[in-house]
């Protein structure tokens, strides 16, 4: 079946299974490789693009329910304000260390500031509590947000 999915401001027509997870077109049709595959079951993170302007886990996204919608993954964030902003200060904070759960991080954080400009701590533990990094960069990924909340980047 055939869906027209609108990925980073630019229309694709897909023939897949109305089932099948908007992670897998991502990767494998449309080789926007920088959304990572974790778990599977949103319970990582890992895979998390922003639909609408929210942010959504893609390995459960089905390709129906996403047709139609506004689909931005981390190869476009840069172009939003905030996006660029969350960018410059990972790379100022050195948050990375493996960087494989770091797209879904990013994306994330930055659907965070653009609902809340300038969180707390608290808000910005809430807000990332679902994005899971086996290489325990929570320290400097909070530091990074609060760092591009600031505008100093
Ligand atoms: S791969 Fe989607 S949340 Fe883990
Ligand atoms: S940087 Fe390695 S899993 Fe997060």
């Amino acid at each position: 079946m055939k869906f027209d999915l609108k990925v980073n401001g630019t229309l694709h027509t897909v023939d897949v299974t109305g089932d099948m997870p908007v992670l897998w077109i991502l990767r494998d049709i449309l080789h926007l490789t920088g959304t990572k595959y974790g778990c599977g079951v949103a319970q990582c993170g890992a895979c998390t693009v922003h639909v609408d302007g929210q942010p959504v886990r893609s390995c459960l996204l089905t390709v129906q329910s996403a047709a139609g919608r506004d689909i931005t993954t981390i190869e476009a964030i840069n172009q939003t304000e905030a996006g660029a902003r969350v960018q410059q200060a990972w790379l100022d904070e050195e948050v990375i260390q493996c960087g494989y759960c770091q797209s879904g991080q990013i994306m994330t954080a930055t659907a965070l500031l653009q609902k809340t400009p300038h969180p707390s701590d608290a808000e910005i533990d809430d807000a990332m509590a679902g994005n899971i990094c086996r290489c325990g960069t929570y320290v400097r990924i909070r530091k990074a947000i609060h760092k591009a909340a600031s505008h100093d980047v």
